[in-house]
């Protein structure tokens, strides 16, 4: 049901803020992450010397986001891998290892084999997964559901959300067993987190409508490119991945640094580029850096659509669009940042009179290799 809403897009869109509420619930005990589903399970934790991620689509990118939470707030070097890739190289895992597998469905071929040979191979394997008793979590040694309930559109987006928190929730509960997180580190974090939703909702309330006009304006744009450094990478990726998906337009993502190795050949007059700025507040370097790939497209004609922090007024002289997000720390601004690309893509999508729900060509759940 769509509850009224003119796509199930549309409908799990505005169901982002509780999609990140939802898979906090429970999960968090006087200001401390407190998993009940990971109760006496400490020893998957304690000796891995390193993790590795695998998941395909939308939620390898929520991996790679997570990939930066694990290793900042656990100290666990973090491989993130495609599922597909994972399998076929004969990867270096035993005991020491853990397979953090991601999956909305829980019934991803790819992602279900990879877990299988990792298991096979000795190695610990968690999921984390919206589907409650799909196949990957039976085959896991643990599970942590994401709770953004069903997601029924293709294309994947408060499930995303959804990952990302769950992966969030897990580098804090990694990072306190292991001793590297203090009790008042990790309950800052648990408070920014729970912020999450609605900043979340702030956005879909102020933007929503003026990110689809934006799009509406754009409908016969050819390709579009993203670029993010840092967790803004996998977010460029992720705004990328949704577009061609729904809208059927060339879109590429980038990382931010990788431009002068080549992808600014491609920047003609007019070109759209989507830029994820980090916040100014927590990172002087990395905001200036993006400010000055901003000014090297724009010097060559790219259209610049930036997605920033409030209250940044360095992007505005370089911006032609500048889609606001509220302030975070590093770490959330993805689950932020993430709302104005769905948006648009959904936007875009609509305005070329597509079904945004069943793109051509594509399944919810891919259940073959
Ligand atoms: O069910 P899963 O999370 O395992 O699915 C993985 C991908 O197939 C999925 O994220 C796909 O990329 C989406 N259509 C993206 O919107």
């Amino acid at each position: 049901d769509k509850g009224g809403w003119s796509s199930f897009m549309a409908k799990e869109v505005s169901e982002e803020p509780e999609a990140v509420a939802n898979t906090l619930r429970g999960r968090i005990r006087d200001g401390a992450v407190a998993i009940p589903e990971l109760d006496g399970l400490d020893e998957l934790f304690g000796d891995i010397t390193r993790i590795i991620v695998i998941a395909c689509g939308t939620a390898a990118y929520a991996g790679m986001v997570g990939k930066y939470a694990l290793e900042q707030w656990a100290r666990v070097p973090v491989d993130v891998e495609l599922a597909h890739e994972f399998r076929y190289r004969d990867p270096v895992i035993g005991p020491d290892t853990l397979v953090v597998s991601i999956s909305q469905s829980g019934e991803t071929m790819d992602t279900l084999m990879a877990v299988k040979y990792a298991r096979e191979a000795g190695a610990k394997t968690l999921s984390i997964c919206n589907t409650q008793g799909a196949t990957i979590p039976r085959e896991s040694d643990a599970i942590v559901y994401t709770h953004a309930g069903p997601e029924v559109a293709v294309a994947s987006t408060k499930a995303f959300v959804a990952q990302i928190t769950a992966l969030l929730l897990l580098a804090l509960h990694i990072g306190r067993i292991r001793g590297v997180l203090s009790r008042t580190e990790a309950a800052q974090h648990v408070l920014e987190l729970e912020s999450v939703p609605e900043k979340i909702q702030l956005i879909l309330d102020r933007e929503q409508g003026r990110i689809e006009q934006f799009a509406h304006w754009m409908a016969d744009t050819r390709s579009v490119l993203f670029l993010g450094r840092h967790v803004g990478y996998p977010i460029a990726l992720e705004g990328a991945l949704k577009l061609k998906e729904i809208s059927y337009i060339h879109a590429e993502g980038f990382a931010a640094g990788e431009l002068k190795h080549g992808p600014i050949a491609l920047i003609e007059p007019g070109q759209p580029v989507f830029v994820i700025v980090p916040s100014p507040r927590e990172s002087a370097t990395l905001h200036s850096k993006v400010v000055s790939n901003i000014q090297e497209i724009r010097a060559r004609g790219a259209r610049v659509i930036v997605v920033a922090e409030e209250g940044d007024v360095a992007v505005l002289p370089f911006a032609d669009e500048v889609l606001r997000i509220p302030l975070a720390g590093p770490l959330f601004e993805p689950l932020l940042a993430v709302v104005p690309l769905h948006i648009f893509a959904m936007g875009l999508a609509t305005a070329k009179g597509l079904d945004v729900d069943q793109p051509r060509n594509l399944a919810k759940s891919v259940t073959v290799e």
